[in-house]
């Protein structure tokens, strides 16, 4: 099958071979006993919902924004960041980040008008950025700080756990816990008993018990899946021998904004997590967690050590870091990330459709890694065997990817 940038459509693709997001499996909670890492749900006050968007669509209206007012938010984006903005009536500003992620305060210095009433800065990948400075801007400002630890549950600075800088917490807890649905708005500062959410129908208690159910039993499945995954390496198709650029992250945008996947369900914008939800995330969330994360992240590092195709983001994990993702930069990205969907193999790309706002001379480090950043899973739930089947598939689609240079 020949794949060009331009006809690439995500639904071509078959569900990946093993889960991108952790899902219970069978004596995993039995073995996950002991203290949960620091990290935001440790934070004084704590709202549950539904999932991340939902927590920053909250963290916005209890920081009083309203209509009209302007947020700083990172380039380097997700549409379901923007999801709550839109319907809360507010305007985006983005601002650049540096190639390890990180925000300079100058950046949002030069963008702080008397319209902009909150900053957003993300955590990206797990990698927890030190923020003393932008809370000094934001305090100077007067501006709220929202800490965006969609990717970062745990971990933290020498400082402060992490969240816990920011006036607001918000958290997609079911990117780290194997919960069905989940997201988190916490804080250190900030009392939330003021925000009063409703309780889950028991038809949502029940739905949300019975897809756990499912998923336990469909991913009882490591040894079953094991010698398919032992078998598994097909020859690498061949892939757009004369591709043309990248689709234009501008352009995608275009394609993808408005689309449902995106959308606050209004079932849930005022309605609490369930109760199974909230109860598998504290009990899951250990010390177990961030080793088996830690480890899985390594295992990725040794394998691409040394290439000059591609590069880690991040090498080594700083100690205290639990990743949400091993995210990869990879230099010829299209055929390495088609190949591996028609393996089935589980990546995540962050950030691939940017806002169309965005463009090189806002952030070229964003538009550049919408290109070339891939992520892979390496989440609790994951076997030794299907890690290595990731690596094995990777590091075959990579030498397939230059072999056709
Ligand atoms: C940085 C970031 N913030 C917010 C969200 C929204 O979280 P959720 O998908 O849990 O609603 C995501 C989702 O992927 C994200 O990556």
């Amino acid at each position: 099958m020949i794949h060009r940038a331009a006809d690439y459509n995500a639904n071509e693709f078959q569900q990946p071979l093993v889960p991108a997001l952790p899902v219970p499996r069978p004596g995993a909670a039995a073995r996950d006993q002991g203290p949960a890492p620091p990290g935001v749900l440790g934070l004084t006050h704590r709202r549950y919902l539904h999932s991340g968007r939902y927590a920053l669509y909250h963290a916005l209206r209890h920081a009083g924004l309203t209509r009209g007012d302007g947020v700083l938010v990172p380039a380097y984006h997700c549409l379901a960041m923007l999801e709550p903005l839109h319907i809360l009536g507010l305007e985006p500003v983005f601002y650049p980040i540096a190639t390890n992620t990180s925000v300079r305060t100058a950046d949002l210095e030069s963008r702080l008008t008397a319209r902009i009433g909150a900053v957003i800065v993300v955590h990206y990948f797990g990698l927890v950025q030190n923020l003393s400075a932008v809370r000094h801007l934001a305090d100077r400002a007067k501006v709220w700080l929202i800490e965006d630890c969609s990717h970062a549950l745990f971990g933290g600075t020498a400082e402060a756990p992490v969240g816990a800088v920011g006036d607001y917490a918000i958290a997609s807890t079911m990117k780290f816990l194997p919960i069905g649905f989940g997201g988190l708005l916490a804080s250190a500062r900030r009392d939330l008993t003021g925000l009063v959410l409703q309780k889950p129908l028991l038809r949502d208690e029940l739905k949300a018990a019975y897809n756990l159910l499912e998923s336990a039993l469909e991913n009882r499945r490591p040894a079953l899946l094991g010698p398919l995954l032992q078998g598994r390496v097909d020859q690498p198709r061949q892939v757009t021998p004369d591709r043309g650029p990248l689709r234009p992250p501008a352009a995608a945008a275009r394609e993808y904004q408005g689309r449902t996947e995106y959308a606050l369900d209004p079932h849930w914008l005022h309605r609490q997590a369930t109760r199974v939800s909230r109860t598998l995330l504290h009990r899951g969330a250990t010390q177990r967690l961030a080793e088996r994360r830690r480890a899985n992240y390594a295992a990725y590092l040794r394998a691409v050590r040394g290439r000059h195709d591609c590069h880690p983001l991040c090498d080594p994990l700083p100690t205290s870091t639990v990743p949400q993702v091993f995210p990869l930069y990879v230099n010829d990205c299209l055929p390495v990330f088609i190949e591996l969907k028609c393996q089935r193999v589980p990546i995540i790309r962050f950030g691939e459709f940017l806002d169309a706002r965005v463009t090189a001379a806002t952030c070229p480090v964003s538009i550049d890694y919408a290109d070339h950043l891939l992520q892979f899973p390496c989440h609790q739930a994951l076997t030794t065997q299907e890690v290595d089947w990731i690596i094995r598939m990777l590091i075959s689609a990579l030498d397939s990817a230059a072999g056709a240079q």
